[in-house]
């Protein structure tokens, strides 16, 4: 067997993206349907359709590799959105639900600026100029969105930012915010 080489490294990365991304537009379609608050609605509904780009931007780069566009699963993804699912499913409908979303959803951005930026290095490393500026503009829109999904996050409203419960029995001064739940 020949051995591997940066430019197979790129490719087998290349095909895990391709998964990604395309359970990335699925997954920003359900939060954008699950959430409540307008902005967040809309930001969702716009990053599915920067998202839908984003897939036919690999579709390019698997033409300029010379490599059929093919999907590998992704298996950090499917953990990622399955997660999206049990928290849909746990908090849909509260006045966390938004708030829980955003997190899902910036899990998966950061997922994918992990990816893009190593994979905008690659082709860099490997003289693909025109890859490596498709695969930036890809970037550039992940971190934009994950930049915008903080702001919203800020703006939603919560009920329990006094202290309750337990943890008032903890608070010897007042905490700004009641202490994340988490996950178990
Ligand atoms: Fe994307
Ligand atoms: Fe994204």
């Amino acid at each position: 067997m020949a051995e591997k080489t940066l430019r197979d490294a790129f490719h087998e990365t290349l095909k895990d993206v391709y998964y990604a991304e395309k359970q990335s537009v699925r997954a920003l379609k359900k939060a954008a349907k699950a959430a409540e608050a307008p902005e967040l609605k809309q930001a969702f509904a716009t990053h599915a359709e920067e998202s839908a780009n984003h897939v036919e931007r690999l579709v390019q780069v698997f033409e300029l590799l010379g490599k059929p566009a093919r999907a590998k699963t992704c298996e950090a993804m499917q953990g990622i959105t399955a997660e999206m699912e049990e928290d849909l499913e746990e908090f849909g409908g509260s006045e966390a639900a938004d708030h829980v979303l955003v997190g899902c959803a910036q899990a998966v951005e950061h997922y994918e600026i992990a990816r893009y930026g190593l994979l905008k290095s690659w082709a860099g490393k490997l003289g693909m100029a025109e890859a490596a500026r498709l695969l930036g503009e890809t970037l550039e829109e992940e971190k934009r969105t994950d930049a915008l999904l903080s702001k919203l996050a800020d703006a939603l409203p919560f009920s329990d930012a006094e202290p309750a419960g337990e943890a008032a029995d903890e608070a010897a001064t007042p905490a700004p915010r009641a202490k994340a739940k988490s996950r178990a």
